[in-house]
C-alpha cells in the first residue's frame, strides 16, 4: 500500500507537503495513531508560523527577532490581536486602553491575597482567571467578534495585576504609581527597582516578545480545543495556563535554573550530563518538538540579551556569573553530545538565567512567559470563534477489554 501511496504523494507539487504527509502516512500504518499529534494538522491560523529547518518564528509575517528589537508589547498585541502593526494613534489608544483595565475587582483581589501562599503562582493565575468570569456576565456569549477583541485586552491587562497582588501579597500594591507602557507595569509587579531602569525595561519587554506566540504548542492547542466547545474566554484561558505550568512545556524554565543551581560548578558538567544520558532523563532546556535546529528565541537571548547582561557589566554578581558559565559548558556539551540527534537549547534554556539577572523568583519564571503567550492565546481564542472551526473530538484506539458482563452469584 505505501508504495502506491508514495507515487501519488510525488504527484503534489509542494515537495514539503509531500515529506510531511508520507510521514504522517508511515506513523499511522505502523502505529495506528498519531502519538502527540506530533505533524498532524489540527487547524488553519494565520497568527505565527515556523519553519523548523531554517529556525524561523514569524508572528503575522514578521520574524520574531525584529519584533523583539523594533517592537513594544503593546504594537505586538495589536499585530496579534488585529492583523498588523498599529499607527501611532492605535498604539496609544491600546496601551491607554490596557492600562485603564488593569485593575481587579475589589473582592477578586482580595481572595487573590487569601489564598495560600504555597500555591504555586502559575495554579493561582489560573484559578484566578476564573474568578474574573464570576465578574463578567456576558462572557457566556461568544459569538460578538468586537465583545471578543475587548475581553481579549482586558483580560491581558489584568494578568500582570493578579500576579503583583499575589506576589506582593498586597491588593493596592501600585496605588500612587503612573506608567506609561505595560512593560514597566508588568516589570513593576517583579521589580520595583528595575521598573525605573530603562536599560532592564527594554531587555524585559524583548522576553516577553519572544514569547508571545509559538503556533499551536501544547497550551495554544488547549486554548483551540476548550474554545471550540464555545467556552468562555477565560475558561479557555484558564485551561492554557495550566498547560504551560508543566516541566515538558513552560515550566521548563524554573527547572533549567534549579539544574544549573545543582550542577554547581562548570566541572561537573560533563558527569552531570552523562548521568542524565544514561539514566534516559530529559535535560531541561534541551530539545525542541519543531526545531531541528537551534530555537530562534533561544538564539535571539544568547547574542542579544545575555551579552547585556554578562559582558557589558563590571558587577555581575559571582554567584550569577557561575550559573552563566555552567550554561556556557552546559550548552556546548549537550550539542557534542546530542549533534547526532538535531537538539538544541529552547527559550527556556537562556530565559532563566535572563530572570535570574533581573532577581525574579523561579517560582515566577513561568508566569512570564505566560504574561508574554496570553497575547497570543488571546488571539487563537479570538481567531478560533471566527473561523468556527468544528468542536475538537479526536478518535483514540481502544486497547481495553471486549465487552463483558458483571458477574454476581445470586443472593
Ligand atoms: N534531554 C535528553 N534527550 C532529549 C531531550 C532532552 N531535553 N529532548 C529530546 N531528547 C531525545 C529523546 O530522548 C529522544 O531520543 P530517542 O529518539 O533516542 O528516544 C529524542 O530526543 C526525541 O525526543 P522526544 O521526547 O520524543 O521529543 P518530543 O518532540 O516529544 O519532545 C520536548 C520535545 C520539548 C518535550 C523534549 O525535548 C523535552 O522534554 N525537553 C526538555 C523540556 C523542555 O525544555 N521543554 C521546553 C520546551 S520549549
Amino acid at each position: 500500500m505505501l508504495p502506491q501511496i508514495k507515487d501519488a504523494l510525488k504527484k503534489l507539487e509542494d515537495k514539503e507537503l509531500e515529506k510531511k504527509y508520507l510521514q504522517l502516512i508511515t506513523t499511522l500504518l505502523e502505529k495506528g495513531y498519531f502519538p502527540g499529534l506530533e505533524g498532524v494538522p489540527v487547524a488553519k491560523s494565520s497568527i505565527s508560523n515556523i519553519d523548523g529547518d531554517k529556525g524561523l518564528l514569524t508572528f503575522r509575517g514578521y520574524p520574531v527577532q525584529e519584533l523583539a528589537k523594533h517592537g513594544s508589547y503593546e504594537e505586538i498585541c495589536f499585530l496579534l490581536l488585529k492583523g498588523d502593526l498599529p499607527l501611532l494613534e492605535e498604539r496609544i489608544e491600546l496601551t491607554e486602553d490596557l492600562l485603564d483595565h488593569k485593575e481587579l475587582d475589589d473582592s477578586i483581589a482580595e481572595t487573590i491575597v487569601s489564598m495560600d501562599d504555597d500555591l504555586h503562582p502559575m495554579h493561582m493565575l489560573s484559578s484566578s482567571i476564573l474568578q474574573l468570569q464570576s465578574a463578567d456576565a456576558g462572557c457566556f456569549n461568544v459569538e460578538n467578534y468586537q465583545h471578543n477583541l475587548n475581553r481579549a485586552v482586558q483580560l491581558i491587562a489584568k494578568f500582570p495585576t493578579i500576579l503583583g497582588t499575589y506576589r506582593k501579597q498586597d491588593p493596592n500594591f501600585a496605588e500612587g504609581e503612573t506608567f506609561d507602557s505595560l512593560a514597566r507595569y508588568i516589570l513593576y509587579c517583579f521589580n520595583e527597582e528595575l521598573a525605573k531602569q530603562e536599560k532592564w525595561i527594554n531587555i524585559f519587554e524583548q522576553l516577553l516578545i519572544l514569547h508571545v506566540d509559538h503556533t499551536m504548542n501544547n497550551s495554544t492547542f488547549s486554548v483551540r480545543a476548550v474554545g471550540s466547545s464555545k467556552a468562555s474566554i477565560y475558561a479557555s484561558i484558564a485551561t492554557a495556563v495550566n498547560s504551560l505550568s508543566g516541566p515538558l512545556h513552560g515550566g521548563a524554565n524554573e527547572r533549567v535554573i534549579k539544574m544549573l543551581e545543582e550542577i554547581g560548578d562548570p566541572e561537573n558538567v560533563e558527569a552531570y550530563l552523562e548521568e542524565k544520558i544514561n539514566n534516559k532523563e530529559k535535560i531541561m532546556g534541551i530539545g525542541h518538538r519543531v526545531y531541528q535546529t537551534y530555537d530562534p528565541r533561544a538564539l535571539y537571548l544568547k547574542e542579544n540579551i545575555i551579552p547585556r547582561i554578562f559582558n557589558e557589566q563590571s558587577d555581575v554578581d559571582p554567584e550569577l556569573d557561575n550559573l552563566y558559565q555552567i550554561a556556557k559548558k552546559l550548552e556546548k556539551t549537550a550539542l557534542d553530545k546530542f549533534a547526532d540527534k538535531d537538539i538544541y537549547p529552547n527559550v527556556d534554556f537562556w530565559s532563566g538565567l535572563v530572570m535570574r539577572a533581573m532577581d525574579i523568583e523561579p517560582k515566577y519564571f513561568t508566569t512570564i512567559f505566560a504574561l508574554g503567550r496570553v497575547i497570543g492565546w488571546t488571539s487563537h481564542w479570538v481567531e478560533n470563534m471566527e473561523v468556527k472551526n468544528k468542536i475538537y473530538r479526536p478518535k483514540q484506539l481502544y486497547d481495553g477489554f471486549n465487552t463483558r458482563h458483571i458477574i454476581r452469584e445470586e443472593k
